[in-house]
């Protein structure tokens, strides 16, 4: 049988990204407040969902959605909903998304779970043990969204400061509950509001081989 995770990849570029895609999506990649004048097409976030709807996410549950605030009252609604500090930086994104957790990801069991209805039912009865893993699934997928935009060319800042309450009755759908801000556009190389990077922890501390 062809396997058709690796039938299309050569040997040499199984684990192997070159330099300058580390650098763009890691190495390199900053939190960006400043972004280039171009506007973000909302679809190219339709590519990066597509990317990063691969990553692993507990039983195959992807609690995470993401609202694209594409009206001007849509975005009011984010930047009112900011913490002060907040507010400017993110009226300078081309492009404001929302990610957030599906409480009621479990309604899509036959997406996540074909032939399986049990597993939606257990969720349904029991609430507490839903909202931890719509939050902790909805973060670790968070993660696979940065690399993915990132991956399309695209700069961005994840801002945690708002009013979570407020955002969810002024603007999100039904059942979904804010987790992070997405300020998102293009690169620039004037952006010099993120300041110098700042440390990171390295592998002796967080790494131990035990
Ligand atoms: C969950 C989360 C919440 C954040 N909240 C804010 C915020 O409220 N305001 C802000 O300016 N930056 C915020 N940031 C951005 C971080 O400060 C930034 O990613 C970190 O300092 C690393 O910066 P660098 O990617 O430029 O190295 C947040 C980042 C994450 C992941």
């Amino acid at each position: 049988m062809v396997d058709m995770t690796t039938a299309n990849l050569s040997a040499s570029t199984l684990f192997s990204l070159d330099e300058d895609a580390r650098a763009a999506l890691f190495t390199a990649a900053r939190s960006a407040v400043a972004f280039d004048d171009r506007e973000v097409d909302p679809e190219i976030v339709v590519r990066a969902w597509d990317l990063a709807k691969f990553g692993p996410t507990s039983n195959n549950t992807q609690p995470l959605r993401v609202v694209v605030a594409r009206s001007e009252a849509a975005r009011a609604a984010v930047i009112d909903a900011a913490m002060p500090f907040n507010k400017p930086r993110l009226a300078q994104a081309p492009l404001i998304l929302v990610a957030a957790h599906d409480d009621r990801f479990h309604d899509h069991h036959e997406i996540w779970a074909p032939g399986a209805p049990e597993l939606g039912a257990r969720f349904e009865a029991n609430p507490e043990m839903r909202a931890s893993l719509a939050h902790s699934g909805a973060m670790l997928a968070l993660g696979y969204l940065v690399i993915a935009l990132r991956a399309e060319g695209l700069a961005l800042r994840p801002y945690g400061g708002f009013d979570k309450a407020a955002l969810d009755a002024s603007l999100m759908p039904e059942g979904w509950r804010s987790e992070v801000i997405l300020g998102v556009g293009y690169p620039t190389a004037g952006d010099d509001q993120s300041g110098d990077r700042r440390g990171r922890i390295p592998a002796e501390i967080g790494i131990r081989e035990l």
